[in-house]
């Protein structure tokens, strides 16, 4: 079961130089959520910070009790191995070949055999499509095969929490999509709570149950998918909807000739588009954690664009939604009766 992660006041500077200030989210137990901001904002900080390998300036960082940035470097060595980090660059040991590689948290922080810790990474690496890999070195594979490399070592002591910089970011639109379905399924089975920092705009669409998005040193908005998907926040509605046309511009902040020139050219971003279902697990199975579609827009009376919840067979998921959750558990309780 995963746990909740509270973030207070959270505040980290380098030098003179503020990344990001009086941060504040819960990643609720067992959810997936997903943190966006222009490059340079401190995503990668962040959750650097989160599992104490960077120490923030003030604030908070509650898991499962204890004040993580707080902690005694003995406590902390203690709560980080409900992590399973998946870094942006991999940081896999270039010495080491795959295999060694991704046993290295088991002989680590584990008292398993030799054989558990083989039968353990080399499901792990079946899962992410590395059979067969295990002898090569890191330098000898492609970067979208280092990040699923890096993956496979981040589950090997079934975390908790899962935290992801990127996991997609060098693979092709195809794996992107495997990579995605992996995650909504491992969450379904290990009910883990799992952030995801990424520049895909389809992922955060449509992977999460939450969305986070920094920008100019701030948090400036966390909370349902729904909510930031209906969202008419500036920033938001441009970073979710890849719009030129918006606050955010190539140096993160736009210029003034910038700002000058789209205002000559109009700076309407056009009507929001429709807000797509989210990624359901791939035998169709209910996570714990799954809210149904609609349920924030309309515990909000919020009304979606039209074409909503309409998946790409043409099913509308706001009508079958009842029916799919009545066949699912009865499929469910069938299942257990023959298991007793
Ligand atoms: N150890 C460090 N010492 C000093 N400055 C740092 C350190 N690590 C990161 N920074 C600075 O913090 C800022 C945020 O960096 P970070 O890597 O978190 O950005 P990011 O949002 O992950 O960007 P990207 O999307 O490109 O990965 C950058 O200006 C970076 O130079
Ligand atoms: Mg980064």
């Amino acid at each position: 079961m995963g746990v909740e992660i509270r973030v207070e006041g959270l505040t980290k500077s380098f030098g003179r130089q503020v990344i990001w200030e009086d941060v504040t989210l819960t990643l609720p137990a067992g959810e997936i959520s997903v943190l966006l901001g222009p490059s340079g904002t401190g995503k990668s900080v962040f959750l650097k910070t989160m599992v104490g390998l960077l120490k923030p300036d003030r604030g908070h960082c509650w898991i499962d009790g204890k004040d993580m940035p707080n902690l005694r470097e003995r406590d902390m060595y203690e709560v980080r191995k409900l992590f399973g980090v998946l870094f942006q660059d991999g940081a896999l040991f270039g010495s080491m070949n795959l295999y060694d590689n991704i046993a290295f948290p088991l002989r680590e922080h584990t008292r398993k055999s030799e054989s558990e810790v083989r039968r353990i990474v080399l499901e792990k690496m079946e899962m992410v499509g590395l059979g067969g890999a295990q002898n090569k070195f890191p330098g000898e594979i492609s970067g979208g095969m280092r990040k699923r490399a890096g993956l496979a070592r981040a589950l090997v002591l079934d975390p908790q929490i899962i935290l992801c910089d990127e996991p997609d970011s060098g693979l092709d639109p195809v794996r992107t999509v495997l990579l995605n379905q992996l995650i909504v399924d491992l969450n379904a089975e290990i009910e883990a709570t799992i952030l995801i920092v990424t520049h895909d705009i389809n992922t955060a669409r449509t992977v999460p149950d939450n969305i986070g998005m920094l920008f100019r040193r701030e948090l400036v908005m966390f909370g349902p998918r729904e909510m930031l998907l209906s969202s008419e926040e500036p920033v938001v509605r441009q970073f979710l909807n890849a719009r030129k046309v918006g606050p955010i511009g190539m140096s993160e902040e736009k210029d003034l000739s910038e700002l000058e020139a789209e205002a000559r050219l109009g700076r309407d971003p056009g009507p929001l588009p429709p807000i797509p279902p989210q990624l359901m697990t791939s035998d169709g199975r209910l996570r714990r954690t799954q809210h149904a579609p609609g349920e924030w827009l309309r515990t909000h009376g919020v009304t979606p664009p039209e074409g909503s919840f309409i998946d790409e067979m043409g099913r509308d998921w706001l009508q079958e939604w009842p029916k799919y959750v009545a066949e699912m558990s009865a499929g469910a309780g069938r299942h257990s009766e023959g298991a007793h």
